[in-house]
């Protein structure tokens, strides 16, 4: 049996990628760019996402992306919504499907949704005539390589799989250049013959352009466990900022100085010190809630306590900051008219996903404003992150439009343009008194108050032109 795979001569191996997402659609971009030897093909179930990536208009944004894409596609990147056919002719699938938290049954709003994942293992197992390496790109719970294992060899066919675990650090806006000249890249596998050679197979692709020393390798629980642990970590520090962003309101301290001082001794560094209206995108909560869940199934509850205290100031943090909009604001909402400056959750990029821009939105909606939701890139997801919600919303690209005649604008997220805008046109065209609320600390608020405006940042005074009493 195992053998028959119809090869292209052309390439050394041939690649699959299951799932043309975010991950799956970069990470293939670039092992095609600089691995021209192999041929590597992306599918996807959802076809309108194929035909994306075969156009000019790609399915995601990421800078870099575009150009990467055009130089190597129809040479040996490919597009293709044919997954049968591409599991049969792979040599190495990589499995990048979404793996949402769970909105059902046990586990609901915390474990990890694996129905698209296991849908994928029992495809490739069905599909399959030749032997095949398997990795696992996405966020799993621990222990998901040895499921896919169980299911992959549960007919008897003489076909032979090796499962790696190859998760993804890359973060969103700067994927392009993480996966190039990436800080590691970790691949876990069985410590057994077998394993170990899938292993170096992987090893070998990375090979072609990270250095050795950056390419480490470990038994695969620990592999899939470093990944939510990382994301654990990172969330960790935001929230460890934030939480020292509400104490500094409260005491006229400034933690960008804070964040300044402690990030120069080594030991802590200084990334990620960032204080924000919170965190959002498709990975940290959702790692942590699965790695909350992955504690308490096995009794760890005072561990599940301490990482779920990284999302409960998450959402603290982004209560706090519509709080203290209201309580600015002569204490009520209703009717003013509230411009958002950006939706997507962190800057270059279009993804809304788990941005805090959607539940500052929901809350206003909620206290009866009126909004102007203003973004580079995010607006049509944006759209349909707030499809449905009764209220007053507007969707303005252009940034002096968007906040003519509004009362407040609220920085939602950290684009470059923001800074630059000439904001003293932006004061006389709104309502007044005018506010900014600078959810991102990137604007410069003295300046601001010269010009009129009433300005309150994250963690550091705020700068008002009404009198204390
Ligand atoms: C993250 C991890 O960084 C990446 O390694 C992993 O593979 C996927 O999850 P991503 O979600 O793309 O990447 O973005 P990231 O840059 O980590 O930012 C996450 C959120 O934290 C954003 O909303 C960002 O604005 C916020 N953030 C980040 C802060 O509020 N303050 C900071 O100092 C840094
Ligand atoms: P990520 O940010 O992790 O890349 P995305 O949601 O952007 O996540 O991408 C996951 C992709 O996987 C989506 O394009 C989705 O259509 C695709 N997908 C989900 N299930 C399957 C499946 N069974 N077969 C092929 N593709 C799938």
């Amino acid at each position: 049996m195992a053998g028959k795979k119809r090869k292209d001569d052309k390439f050394k191996k041939n690649i699959l990628c299951i799932g043309g997402g975010y991950v799956g659609g970069s990470t293939m971009a670039v092992i095609a760019h600089k691995c021209p030897h192999y041929k590597v093909t992306v599918v996807d179930i959802n076809h309108n996402r194929i035909n994306q990536w075969n156009s000019d208009m790609l399915p995601i944004y990421e800078p870099g992306l575009d150009d990467i894409v055009q130089t190597t596609r129809g040479k040996n990147l490919f597009f293709s919504a044919d997954i049968e056919r591409g599991i049969k002719e792979a040599d190495i699938i990589f499995v990048s499907v979404n793996t949402p938290t769970k909105t059902f049954g046990t586990g609901a709003g915390m474990a990890a949704d694996l129905q698209y994942w296991e849908k994928t293992a029992r495809q490739i197992r069905d599909a399959s005539d030749s032997n095949k390496i398997i990795v696992d790109k996405g966020t799993l719970p621990v222990k998901t390589a040895l499921a896919m294992e169980r299911i992959l060899t549960a007919t008897n066919n003489d076909v032979h799989f090796d499962v790696i675990s190859n998760p993804e650090f890359l973060a969103e806006g700067t994927a392009i250049s993480d996966l190039i000249d990436p800080d590691r890249v970790l691949i876990g596998s069985r410590e057994t013959p077998d394993g170990i050679h899938a292993r170096n197979e992987i090893v070998g692709i990375y090979k072609n352009w990270v250095p050795e020393e950056r390419i480490i390798t470990s038994d695969i629980w620990s592999s899939e466990l470093s990944k939510l642990t990382a994301n654990a970590f990172l969330a960790q520090r935001i929230s460890s900022i934030n939480a020292i962003s509400a104490l500094c309101e409260k005491t006229d301290a400034n933690v960008n100085e804070i964040a300044h001082a402690i990030g120069l001794d080594k030991r802590i560094g200084d990334k990620f010190l960032s204080a924000s209206v919170g965190f959002g995108g498709s990975c940290f909560q959702k790692d942590i809630l699965n790695l909350v869940y992955l504690c308490r199934y096995y009794g760890l509850n005072e561990v599940a306590d301490y990482w779920e205290s990284v999302v409960r100031i998450n959402d603290y943090q982004k209560e706090r900051f519509i709080f203290n909009m209201l309580l600015t604001m002569f204490n009520t909402l209703v009717d003013k008219k509230i411009c958002l400056f950006g939706f997507a959750f962190k800057a270059n990029t279009g993804d809304t996903r788990e941005s805090p821009a959607i539940y500052i939105a929901k809350r206003l909606i909620e206290e009866k404003a009126e909004l102007v939701i203003s973004d580079p890139q995010a607006l049509e997801n944006a759209k349909m992150d707030l499809g449905g919600m009764d209220g007053r919303i507007q969707y303005v690209e252009d940034p002096y439009e968007a906040a003519a005649g509004c009362d407040a604008i609220a920085v939602m997220t950290e684009w470059d343009m923001y800074t630059n805008l000439h904001y003293e046109k932006i004061y006389q065209s709104m309502s007044k008194p005018a506010f900014i609320f600078d959810g991102r600390n990137i604007l410069n608020h003295k300046m601001l108050f010269e010009i009129g405006f009433n300005v309150f940042p994250i963690g550091k005074p705020k700068l008002s032109h009404f009198r204390e009493r």
